[in-house]
C-alpha cells in the first residue's frame, strides 16, 4: 500500500532528494489554478483534520473571508503534547519538505502570506531539522519573495517556526494563537472562530502538521485518488503511533479503516508474552478507552470509532495488557490533565485536581465504591462546562474507564485483585511526573 505522508524513500528530508522525487511540483501546479479550485479539490478529497477532531480541511479553508483588508494567517499545529501521540515529529524528521510544500499550497488557497509552524519547545531536535529544511527551501527559492521568480506568479509566502514553552494547552488552537501573540496560553471563547477573528484579530486557519502534509499529494495525484484510499467517509492514511505493551511500538502509516487488532498484532507484533489485552486507548490519552475483550472488528477511522464508543483523536494507540494496574494508569492520566489545566475555567481547574486526588486515594487502598460514582459525577460536571475541550480530554478517560471497567474498579476498591503491577505504559514514562 502506498504511503502518502511518510513514504519509504531514503534521505527524503534532504531537499535534493525531495526534488528528485517530484517535490515542489504540486505548488507549481496549484499556482496555475485558482485558490477556489484548490479549496474545492481538498474538499472533494475528503481530507479531514489529523489533530483530533477530524474536521473537513477544505470546509475549514472555505470559512476564510475572500475579501478583507486584513492580513490572513496559517498556523500549522505541531505542539503534539498529548501522551500517546508522537507522529508529527516523524514528519519533521523524515518528510519536512512535503510539510513545507503543503504549507505553501494551503497559504495560497486561503490567501495567507505568512505561516507559523508552532512546535513544542522541548522538541529541540525537530525544531532544528525543520528549520534546516525551511532554510534550504528559502535558498532554492521555493519559499519567500523568491517564489515569484521561481514560479512566475505574484504569490509568495513566508514560513516561521514558533517555539512553544511546553504546555499541552497551547496545542488548543485559540491558546496557540494567544501563545504566538506573546500572551498567556489561555483558550479563547468561540465564537468568534479563527477564520473571522484569529491571530491579532485577523482571519486565521489552524491545521495539524499531518493534515497539511497530505495536501501536496492531493494536488499532485488528484482528489479522486485520495478519496479512494481507506474509508470513504474518512479517506487517506493515518499515522498510527502504537505504544504500550506491544512487541514493536512505533509509527505505522496505514489506510483509514484498518482493523485495530491488525495494527496491534500484524504490524506492532502483538503483546509481549502473548498476554491478553485488558484495555486500549485508541487515539491519545484523552480518548475513551476500549475493553480488550471488545476489540474484534473495530476499524480505525473517525466514524467506526465513534460507533464503537470512542474517537480517532490523533491515532495514538496505547495498549495495556492483562497485568496492567488500570487505577495507576488512570491516576497517571488524571495527574497529567490536572497539571496541564490552564486554570481559566473553574470546573476544569478544580475538577481535574479532585479526580486526581480521589484516584490516588483508591491507588493507596483507601477507596470505596462511592468514590467510583464520585469520579463519574466530577467528570460529568467538567464535560461541556469549559471554554475549550481540555475539559472533555480530562473527563472522558475517567468517566469511560470507570463505566466500562466498573467490574475491575469495584474489585480494586474491595481489594479483590492481586496485582502483578507494572509501571503504567511506555508512552507515559517519558513524562516528568512519576505517580508515586
Ligand atoms: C487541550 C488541547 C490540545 C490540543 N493539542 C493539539 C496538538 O498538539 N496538535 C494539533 O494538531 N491539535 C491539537 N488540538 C486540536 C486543535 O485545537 C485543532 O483542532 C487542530 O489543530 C486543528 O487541526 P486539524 O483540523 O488539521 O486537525 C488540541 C486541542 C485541545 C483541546
Amino acid at each position: 500500500m502506498e504511503k502518502i505522508v511518510l513514504p519509504d524513500i531514503e534521505n527524503l528530508h534532504q531537499i535534493d532528494v525531495y526534488i528528485a522525487n517530484g517535490g515542489y511540483k504540486a505548488i507549481k501546479k496549484a499556482l496555475s489554478q485558482s485558490s477556489d479550485d484548490i479549496i474545492d479539490q481538498v474538499k472533494k478529497s475528503g481530507l479531514r483534520g489529523r489533530g483530533g477532531a477530524a474536521f473537513s480541511a477544505g470546509l475549514k479553508w472555505s470559512f476564510m473571508p475572500k475579501t478583507t483588508d486584513k492580513p490572513k494567517y496559517l498556523c500549522v499545529n505541531g505542539d503534539e503534547s498529548e501522551p500517546g501521540s508522537f507522529k508529527d515529529r516523524q514528519i519533521f524528521e523524515y518528510n519536512p519538505h512535503q510539510l513545507i510544500e503543503g504549507t505553501l499550497i494551503t497559504c495560497y488557497a486561503i490567501g495567507a502570506k505568512t505561516a507559523y509552524v508552532y512546535i513544542r519547545g522541548e522538541y529541540h531536535k525537530w525544531i532544528k531539522l525543520l528549520q534546516k529544511a525551511i532554510d534550504d527551501a528559502y535558498e532554492k527559492g521555493f519559499v519567500g519573495e523568491k517564489m515569484k521568480e521561481t514560479f512566475g506568479t505574484d504569490f509568495y509566502c513566508d514560513i516561521y517556526i514558533h517555539k512553544g514553552a511546553g504546555a499541552y494547552i497551547c496545542g488548543e488552537e485559540s491558546a496557540l494563537m494567544n501563545s504566538i501573540e506573546g500572551k498567556r496560553g489561555y483558550p479563547r471563547v468561540k465564537p468568534p472562530f479563527p477564520a473571522q477573528n484569529g491571530l491579532w484579530g485577523c482571519p486565521t486557519t489552524i491545521n495539524n502538521v499531518e493534515t497539511i502534509t497530505n495536501v501536496p499529494k492531493i494536488i499532485e495525484k488528484g482528489w479522486e485518488w485520495f478519496a479512494n484510499i481507506g474509508e470513504p467517509k474518512h479517506p487517506g492514511t493515518l499515522l498510527f503511533g502504537v505504544s504500550g505493551h506491544v512487541n514493536k511500538p512505533g509509527v505505522y502509516e496505514l489506510p483509514t479503516g484498518t482493523l485495530l487488532t491488525d495494527i496491534i498484532y500484524k504490524y506492532a507484533g502483538g503483546v509481549p508474552g502473548n498476554k491478553k489485552i485488558l484495555c486500549v486507548i485508541p487515539g491519545g490519552s484523552s480518548m475513551p478507552p476500549l475493553r480488550g475483550d471488545q476489540l474484534e472488528g473495530i476499524k480505525m477511522d473517525a466514524e467506526s470509532l465513534r460507533a464503537a464508543g470512542s474517537a480517532i483523536g490523533t491515532g495514538g494507540i496505547m495498549v495495556m495488557d492483562e497485568d496492567t494496574d488500570l487505577v495507576k494508569v488512570l491516576a497517571r492520566i488524571a495527574h497529567f490533565y490536572h497539571h496541564e489545566s490552564c486554570g481559566q475555567c473553574t470546573p476544569c481547574r478544580e475538577g481535574t485536581g479532585w479526580m486526581e486526588k480521589v484516584l490516588k486515594r483508591i491507588l493507596a487502598g483507601n477507596g470505596t465504591s462511592a468514590d467510583l460514582d464520585l469520579l463519574i459525577s466530577i467528570a460529568s460536571n467538567i464535560e461541556g462546562n469549559t471554554v475549550c475541550a481540555l475539559g472533555e480530554a480530562a473527563a472522558w478517560p475517567v468517566r469511560h474507564m470507570i463505566t466500562r471497567f466498573r467490574d475491575y474498579f469495584e474489585k480494586r476498591v474491595k481489594k479483590e485483585i492481586k496485582l502483578p503491577v507494572k509501571n503504567t505504559v511506555h508512552s507515559m514514562r517519558h513524562t516528568a511526573f512519576p505517580i508515586e
